[in-house]
Order: structure tokens, then sequence, then C-alpha cells
């Protein structure tokens, strides 16, 4: 079994083989209802089981769609109504015994150490669904959406994020290592990447380019994105962080700089860190976007599974 806790840990050629089977599986759907099972019924009589400590829309509705296509099932159990540090439940427990009842769990949470700790206590695959470190699932389905519109390897394209140094641009950092794409990142000069994320750049000879200036970072590029600037995990003076940002909202003077034919992304929900002519504009496609997280997802369910054609 493999666990898909964060890209950073999982070989290149893992990853390029998860977005191959998802292009492979997308192709053979073109005809079919969204709850029809995949032919081969690659999970069948396996049960997922899903807990969402924070809010999620899109991450739950897609597994759900992901876990039936394969044939398996799910139950979302609420985190409040978990034993788990209640009446003393260790969390050793509830990973014995979601391993005893499951075949797969999928977790989101406010808590990497909590992801790690299940990781070493289940005996089952465990995929992170979101922490406040990385977001993996969004992101390798954004290099899906990515070279499926462009219709090249992500390496020949110039990808710009302008926006918060979060969990999503984290896991963006990791798979521009991976995949070796040219990532220029525009924040305001206190929200840089931690340290942390700059030096396992360095060590794996990698480059990242951050400008305080959102116009010049996203100067030729063919992908601009952008994600909320206060996470759920943010623990900050909201309106400080959102006037901090007031110049790197991304409008169509930003658009205006970038390549041709480039494409604006946003994982959602949104705020105002965008305006709404280029977030339903002619570049936008975010919709595509969504929908491709069921896709990989069923990708990544299949590695975990070691399952993967
Ligand atoms: N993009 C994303 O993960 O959305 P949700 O928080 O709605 O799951
Ligand atoms: N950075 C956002 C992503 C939501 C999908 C958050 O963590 O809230």
């Amino acid at each position: 079994m493999n666990h898909f806790i964060n890209l950073k840990d999982i070989p290149v050629s893992d990853l390029r083989k998860i977005l191959n089977d998802a292009k492979k599986r997308k192709n053979k759907r073109k005809k079919t209802n969204t709850l029809d099972i995949d032919k081969d019924r690659p999970l069948r009589g396996k049960l997922l089981i899903q807990i969402y400590e924070k809010q999620s829309s899109r991450t739950r509705l897609s597994f759900h769609i992901a876990i039936k296509q394969l044939g398996a099932d799910s139950i979302t159990v609420k985190a409040n109504e978990l034993h788990l540090g209640k009446g003393g439940e260790s969390l050793a427990d509830t990973a014995k015994i979601i391993s005893t009842y499951g075949d797969g769990f999928l977790l989101r949470t406010d808590s990497d150490k909590k992801l790690e700790d299940f990781s070493k206590n289940l005996t089952i695959p465990i995929i992170n669904l979101l922490s406040p470190s990385s977001h993996p699932c969004q992101v390798l389905s954004d290099v899906f959406t990515i070279e499926e519109i462009k219709m090249k390897p992500i390496s020949k394209l110039n990808i710009c994020w302008i926006g918060d140094c979060n969990n999503v641009l984290n896991s963006l950092i990791a798979a521009s290592v991976k995949f070796k794409f040219n990532l220029n990142i525009g924040c305001p000069k206190n929200y840089s990447p931690p340290k942390l994320v700059l030096d396992w750049v360095k060590k794996n000879k990698r480059k990242i380019n951050i400008f305080n200036d959102a116009k010049k970072a996203a100067k030729n590029s063919d992908v601009i994105f952008s994600d909320k600037v206060v996470s759920l995990n943010d623990k900050v003076n909201k309106l400080k962080k959102i006037k901090d940002f007031e110049n790197y909202k991304i409008n169509r003077n930003i658009m205006k700089v970038t390549k041709p034919g480039s494409i604006f992304l946003h994982c959602l929900p949104r705020g105002n860190e965008v305006s709404e002519e280029v977030f339903l504009g002619k570049k936008s496609r975010v919709w595509q976007q969504a929908l491709n997280r069921v896709h990989v997802q069923k990708s990544i369910l299949l590695y975990c599974f070691k399952k993967l054609r």
C-alpha cells in the first residue's frame, strides 16, 4: 500500500503514473453517467472512511464520486462524533479501529502531526485531504488540468502564483521541484514561503522566483494561480492580512502581461483576491479544474492500493 500525504515524499515517476492513469480513465468516461462504475471495478468491495475536521465542498463531493466510480463505497464520519481524544481514546486505538473496519482512510485536518501519527498507526493507506501545510490532491489535479488544456508537459510552461504562501502553494512548490517547471511567486515582502520550504527547494537543486510585485511575477506566464488570502487554518489578524495583499488582486491588468494563451486557475473557495471579471472571464478554467479532481483522485486511490495499470 502507499500513503498519499505530501507530494514532496512521492517519486515523480509515481506522480506521472497517476496522471497517465487519470487521462486514460477520463477518456473512457465520455458517455457515462456520474455514478456509472468503471468497467474494471478496480476497488470493488472496498470501504473508504472519510473524516473532515474542516469545511469542504469540492474535496468531499469529488472523492464521493471518485470512490463510487471505482466500485467502492465510503462513509464520512463527523469529526466531532469520534471518540478520538474524548474519554481517553488514543489516536493509536482510533487508527486500529479505522484499519479494522475500513480499507482506506481519507483525512482533512488542522494538524500535520495528526496525519503523521495516523500514518504510523494505520495498517491501511491514508490520503491527505488538506492540512495546514499542504493540499496534494488539489495540486496534482491542477497539474493534470494544465497539461490537458495546454497540451504540453508542465515542464515547458511558466507557472505563476499570486497570493498567500499557504498550503496549496507549498504543494505547488513541491510539484515544481518534482515536475521541474518554472514557478514565479508574487506576494508581499513579509509573506514569503517558509525557510524550511525554500531550503528543501535548494537541497533539490531547484529555484523558485519570488517577486514583491504582482505584475512582475505574472509577466509571460502561461498559468496564473490564486487562492484565498485567509486560509481555514489562519489564526491571523484577517483585516490586516487582506489589506497587506491589496496590491496582489488578480484583475485584467495582471492578465494583460501574461502570454496570449494564458489561463487562470483557482482551487476555490474564493474571496476578493480575484476580480469577478477574471474569475468568470474567458481565460478562467476553474470549473474544469474542479471537475478534474474526480479523475485524478480516482488514480490517487488506485496508487494507494497499488492498482495503477
Ligand atoms: N479546493 C478545495 O479543496 O475545496 P473544498 O475546501 O471545498 O474541498
Ligand atoms: N488555502 C485554502 C485552500 C482551501 C481549499 C485553505 O486552506 O483554506
